[in-house]
């Protein structure tokens, strides 16, 4: 079976070569727009010598001491953390999501392994159970409201042969965090069941100021140490600092598990290089551009509730991350239209989500990445909006 065709393609495919029927403006792709921390370049030059030698697969002391007074002063952990657990740097949270399967299936060792993932997902989560030739099963995450996905739907028997559940938050595309009390459910679940909960909260601190910071993973374990056991935690600077581009994120879990990643990364994955390191020490270091980040962010989504809270029934606005999901009769005809007359690209949901028909809970979403600047992103709300208004005429051209 070859490896799942991203969401990006398939829209290419389904867009073709119709020409946008206005300037473009993209809002397909969740790829950061707004300004990195201008200390980057210095720090990066500065500590150019680090390039020379291989770098250590465990990262450097002041990476490791630099991520963990990070996790303490963010979800307040009193050094409970540094104590039982570890971390390790990463080329970014997505190979770290992937390679993250392999330890869960080499510590779990279960026969004819599933892979659970929430669903709509991030590709990576399909890429990492194809690469190790497991079942990947998608568990259906609500639009609103908490993110926990209805796990009635999933046999006790597949529960079982569960190594691993991929779940975000705030999740993707929804933008939903969970609470404490949704962590504990999974840990729950993840125990009764024996696989790994594998969190990515790469979108960690993209929220909405007024919604305040989400719980994290680690937060909530803190109260059930033993759940950590089962923890793997992804992160990265990628949405954070505006450094998708840079590759540099972090894992963090139990110890022991750590070691067993360790030894697999040694073998498998590429060691982050000391200048990188050094630069996101900087980054973890500074939360003014953070909120900075924020703030854009902030201004933006009030423009979208302006916008096209009219013509969506209320607010449109979610507590974190930086996408809209919106509800449209037929998320495929929409998109198509929406470049065809508006020349706005947006992901149609049904390509975020496995599943046939209704049975795919993506269909009749769009998620829009709110990644362009602000006059850019609110002269797409306003095409939007204008296409909404004539929705009709896009159910006729779905009919059609
Ligand atoms: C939900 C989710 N997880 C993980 C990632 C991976 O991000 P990175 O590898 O840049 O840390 C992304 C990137 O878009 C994402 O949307």
């Amino acid at each position: 079976m070859p490896v799942p065709i991203s969401p990006f393609d398939r829209l290419r495919s389904l867009i073709g070569d119709t020409p946008a029927g206005a300037p473009v403006i993209d809002l397909s792709v969740g790829v950061p727009k707004h300004a990195p921390p201008d200390f980057i370049l210095p720090v990066l030059a500065a500590s150019a010598d680090g390039y020379r030698p291989y770098p250590a697969i465990t990262g450097t002391p002041a990476f490791q001491a630099a991520i963990h007074d990070w996790l303490d002063r963010r979800y307040a952990l009193d050094g409970w953390f540094r104590d039982v657990g570890a971390v390790l740097p990463l080329a970014g949270s997505r190979e770290g999501l992937v390679l993250s399967v392999v330890t869960a299936r080499d510590l779990l060792a279960k026969d004819n392994p599933v892979v659970l993932h929430a669903n709509p997902y991030y590709q990576a989560y399909l890429g990492a159970a194809h690469m190790i030739g497991a079942e990947a099963v998608g568990v259906p995450t609500p639009p609103t409201g908490s993110p926990l996905p209805d796990f009635s739907a999933i046999p006790d028997a597949t529960l079982d042969r569960a190594i691993a559940y991929y779940f975000g938050s705030p999740s993707n595309p929804a933008g939903l965090t969970a609470s404490k009390a949704d962590w504990h459910n999974l840990f729950d679940l993840a125990e009764k069941h024996d696989f790994f909960l594998f969190a990515d909260e790469c979108y960690s601190e993209i929220y909405r100021e007024e919604a305040g910071p989400p719980a994290g993973a680690l937060e909530a374990a803190r109260e059930r140490p033993e759940a950590l056991k089962r923890l793997i935690v992804l992160n990265s600077l990628s949405k954070r600092s505006n450094l998708a581009g840079m590759r540099i994120g972090f894992v963090a879990g139990d110890r022991e598990v750590m070691k067993a990643m360790t030894t697999m990364r040694n073998q498998i994955a590429s060691q982050v290089p000391v200048p990188l390191q050094q630069a996101a020490i900087a980054c973890y270091q500074d939360e003014a551009h953070v909120a900075e980040n924020r703030r854009l962010y902030d201004a933006k989504f009030a423009a979208a509730d302006a916008i096209l809270g009219p013509v969506f029934g209320g607010p449109v606005t979610p507590p974190g991350g930086f996408c809209l999901w919106l509800p449209v009769a037929d998320d495929i005809a929409f998109v198509k239209a929406l470049w065809a007359e508006a020349g706005v690209r947006a992901l149609p949901g049904s390509l975020l989500a496995t599943g046939e028909g209704a049975a795919n809970p993506g269909r009749g979403r769009i998620r829009l990445a709110v990644v362009s600047p602000y006059d850019e992103a609110c002269e797409g709300f306003r095409r939007i909006a204008a296409l909404m208004q004539r929705e009709g005429a896009v159910r006729e051209l779905a009919a059609g």
